[in-house]
């Protein structure tokens, strides 16, 4: 089932969300309808809190960075990228920052470079609640630190510098009240009937 995706200006994505426990309700449930929500809208990344759930508790899929001419193993590698987070603690970030052009199912049309260190450790909670410690870089780094900082409430413009959010104010305003261009299922805070 397609959730509906909550919008830049809901005050859940600012909330610091709570752990879970193996016998969350519905568990399995949550995670393919999060999945199947995250494809329907074309997104590497979804958060609970963007389906309205302030648990910690995110996905990712990098398969869409991928085109099918590709045949570099790094890139390639991309592609199988799937996995579910449950109570992530990022336990290390290291290397020089580098900034990628982010963007986020929430704000949607807006993208700007955020900087970010290359190389994470994370502990976390695999879909079967076993406990996992991985170390990434680049692209994969990248999208579980976004994620990530949704489970925390923050999001990527609080990162941006205060002039390149200041030119994005009113933009931003626009998508707390759904006026925006977009093609998947989103609940906007202050939208009209
Ligand atoms: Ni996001």
């Amino acid at each position: 089932m397609i959730l509906p995706i909550v919008a830049y200006g809901d005050p859940i994505l600012k909330k610091e969300a709570a752990d879970i426990s193996a016998d969350y309700p519905k568990l399995k449930e949550l995670i393919a309808n999060m999945f199947e929500t995250m494809e329907g809208a074309s997104g590497v990344g979804l958060a609970a809190p963007q389906v309205g759930l302030s648990i910690r508790l995110f996905i990712v899929d990098t398969s869409p960075f991928v085109d099918d001419e590709e045949d570099d193993e790094e890139v390639l590698e991309l592609k199988g990228f799937r996995k579910v987070f449950i109570n992530p603690i990022i336990l290390d970030e290291e290397g020089e920052k580098w900034n990628f052009n982010e963007g986020c199912l929430s704000i949607p049309g807006i993208r700007e470079d955020v900087s970010r260190k290359p190389k994470i450790t994370i502990e976390y909670y695999d879909e079967a609640f076993k406990l996992k410690e991985e170390t990434y870089e680049g692209l994969m780094a990248r999208v579980i630190q976004h994620e990530y900082d949704h489970v925390d409430g923050i999001l990527f413009t609080d990162r941006l510098n205060p002039l390149r959010k200041q030119l994005l104010r009113k933009r931003l305003e626009n998508i707390t009240k759904g006026i925006v261009d977009v093609d998947y299922k989103m609940k906007f805070p202050k939208a009209r009937r």
